[in-house]
C-alpha cells in the first residue's frame, strides 16, 4: 500500500497537519525519529490505512507514492538541511519537497537551486494558523516550480481554510516566494499585536477599564470593522482566569515577549529593499525593550512621568477603534508595499490580490480587512500602495484623526504608543507633497559635496557653501 502524503516532523503542528491531510480523504504517512510521537500518531490517527507512522526513513520514503510528496515541519535552520541530505539518496527525480516552516527565504533559494539540479522539488510554503490551523484549516503560502505544484494542489486546498468556500492557499511564485510571503505576514502580524498591546495599555491606564470591560470592548469591535483573529483572542485573553492563583491569567504574565526573528528579517529585508515599514520596525524595537526588564525598572526609578489624567471611557473607547483600524491600514499597507518592491527584486511576480485572498481565513493576520484589501488590489493589479486605493480612501480620511487624538494624548501623559505613532507618522509622510527633506540634501552638499537635484531644472548641482 502506498500513501499519498508524506510528512517529517511529527511535533504538534506536524501531527495535526497530517491529521487534517487524512481527514480530507487522503492517505497519509509520518515520520519521526522519537518512536513516542510515531506511535502517538498512530493512535491518534485510528486506522493504519488511512494515517501511519514510522521512524525509520528507508520505510516512510518507500511507503510512499510517486511522485513522493512530502511535507517538513521541523524547527527552521540547519534541522531542515539534516533532513533534507537524510532523504535524499531516498528519493527519486520527480519527487517533492515542502518545507513548511518559517525557513528564512535565502536558505529556501538555495536549498531549491540545489535540490532542482538533483531532479527535486523544493517549495517553500509557509503554513499560517498556529495547531488549530494546521488542524483544522490552515493558510498556505507554497512558492516553487510551478508544474510541480499542480500535484500538491489538491491536497492543499483540501487540507486549508476556507473563506466563503474558497481555499485559503494558492501558488504564490518560484524559488522562495512562499517563504517571503509568510515572513512579512510575520512582520504584519508583529506590528498588529504591537498595536492591539498599546491600545490595550490606554484603555487600562487612561480609560481605568478592568479586564472584563477590556473584554467587553474587544468583542464589541470583533463584531465590527475590526473583526480579526487578533481582536478575537486578545477579548478571550481578558476572560481567562489565573488557574495558579487569583484573578485573570494576563495580570500575572510577565511583559517580556520573546521573538524567533521573522518580524526581524521583515524589517531588515525592508531596509535593504528600501521600503519603509515603520510599524513592524517599532514592533520588533518594542520586543527588545520590553525584553530589558531590569533596565527598565531602574530607569522608571529615576523618572517621573505624568499620571494619566482620565478621559471620557465611551469617547476613549470610540477613538480608540478608530485608530486601530487606522493602525492596522497602515499596517497591511507597509507590508504590501514590502511585498510589491520585492516582488520585483526578486522575480516572485506576486499577484497582491491573491496574497490578501488566501490571508482571509486561517490565518493570524486574518480580518474582515483583507475582504476590501483584496477588491483593491483585484480592482487595480498596478497598486503602488493600499493608500491610493480610491476605496481606502474615506476608510482611512475618516479614522485618521482619531489616530492624532489617541497618540497626542497618549505622548502628553506618558504611555508609550510607537506602533500607533509610526503607523499614523507613515500615513503624513506618505502623503505629504513637501517633506523638509530639501534641507538634508542641503546639509549633504554642504559637508561632503554630496550633490542635490532641483525643483525647477534638470540635472545634478553643487554649490561652495558659504
Ligand atoms: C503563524 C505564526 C507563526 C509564528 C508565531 C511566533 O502564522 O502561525 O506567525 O508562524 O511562529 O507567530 O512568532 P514569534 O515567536 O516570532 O512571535
Amino acid at each position: 500500500k502506498k500513501y499519498d502524503f508524506g510528512l517529517v516532523g511529527l511535533g504538534v503542528m506536524g501531527r495535526n497537519f497530517i491529521l487534517n491531510v487524512a481527514d480530507n480523504g487522503f492517505t497519509a504517512y509520518g515520520n519521526d525519529l522519537d518512536k513516542e510521537k510515531v506511535s502517538a500518531l498512530i493512535k491518534e490517527g485510528g486506522d493504519t490505512n488511512k494515517v501511519n507512522a514510522t521512524s525509520d526513513a528507508t520505510t516512510f520514503v518507500s511507503s510512499l507514492s510517486t511522485p513522493r510528496k512530502i511535507m517538513l515541519l521541523v524547527p527552521a535552520g540547519k534541522v531542515v538541511d539534516i533532513v533534507i541530505e537524510s532523504l535524499l539518496p531516498l528519493l527519486d527525480k520527480g519527487d517533492i519537497l515542502i518545507d513548511g516552516g518559517n525557513s528564512f527565504f535565502t536558505d529556501t533559494d538555495r536549498r531549491e537551486a540545489y535540490l532542482q539540479e538533483k531532479g527535486i522539488n523544493f517549495f517553500g510554503s509557509g503554513v499560517s494558523g498556529g495547531a488549530k490551523g494546521a488542524r483544522r484549516g490552515p493558510s498556505i503560502m507554497p512558492g516553487g516550480n510551478k508544474e510541480a505544484y499542480q500535484s500538491i494542489k489538491p491536497i492543499f486546498e483540501a487540507v486549508s481554510a476556507k473563506f466563503k468556500g474558497e481555499p485559503c492557499v494558492a501558488y504564490l511564485g518560484p524559488k522562495s516566494a512562499g517563504n517571503y510571503v509568510k515572513m512579512v505576514h510575520n512582520g504584519i502580524e508583529y506590528g498588529m499585536m504591537q498595536l492591539t498591546s498599546e491600545i490595550y495599555d490606554l484603555l487600562r491606564k487612561v480609560g481605568g477599564l478592568n479586564n472584563d470591560e477590556l473584554h467587553d470592548v474587544f468583542s464589541t469591535w470583533n463584531q465590527g470593522r475590526l473583526q480579526s483573529f487578533l481582536v478575537e483572542i486578545t477579548s478571550q485573553i481578558f476572560k481567562q482566569e489565573d488557574d495558579k492563583g487569583d484573578g485573570r491569567l494576563v495580570d500575572k504574565i510577565l511583559d517580556k515577549a520573546k521573538q524567533k526573528g521573522t518580524g526581524k528579517w521583515t524589517s531588515q529585508n525592508a531596509m535593504d529593499l528600501g521600503i519603509p515599514v515603520p510599524t513592524i520596525d517599532i514592533a520588533v524595537s518594542m520586543r527588545e525593550i520590553s525584553a530589558l526588564k531590569e533596565e527598565r525598572i531602574l530607569a522608571d526609578s529615576l523618572y517621573s512621568r505624568p499620571t494619566p489624567t482620565a478621559m471620557d471611557k465611551v469617547e476613549l473607547i470610540k477613538m480608540a477603534e478608530e485608530a486601530l483600524y487606522f493602525s492596522f491600514i497602515s499596517a497591511y499597507a507597509q507590508g504590501l508595499h514590502q511585498l510589491l518592491d520585492a516582488s520585483n527584486e526578486y522575480g516572485y511576480e506576486l499577484d497582491l490580490a491573491v496574497i490578501a485572498k488566501i490571508w482571509r481565513a486561517g490565518c493570524i493576520i486574518r480580518a474582515e480587512l483583507l475582504e476590501d484589501i483584496t477588491k483593491a488590489y483585484q480592482a487595480d493589479k498596478k497598486l503602488a500602495n493600499l493608500l491610493l486605493a480610491p476605496t481606502f480612501v474615506e476608510k482611512v480620511q475618516s479614522t485618521v484623526d482619531s489616530a492624532r487624538e489617541v497618540v497626542a494624548y497618549a505622548a502628553k501623559n506618558g504611555v508609550p504608543v510607537p506602533g500607533l505613532s509610526n503607523s499614523l507618522t507613515y500615513f503624513d509622510a506618505y502623503t505629504s507633497e513637501k517633506l523638509p527633506l530639501n534641507l538634508i540634501q542641503a546639509q549633504r552638499d554642504h559637508f561632503g559635496s554630496h550633490t542635490y537635484e532641483r525643483t525647477d531644472m534638470e540635472g545634478i548641482f553643487h554649490t561652495e557653501w558659504e
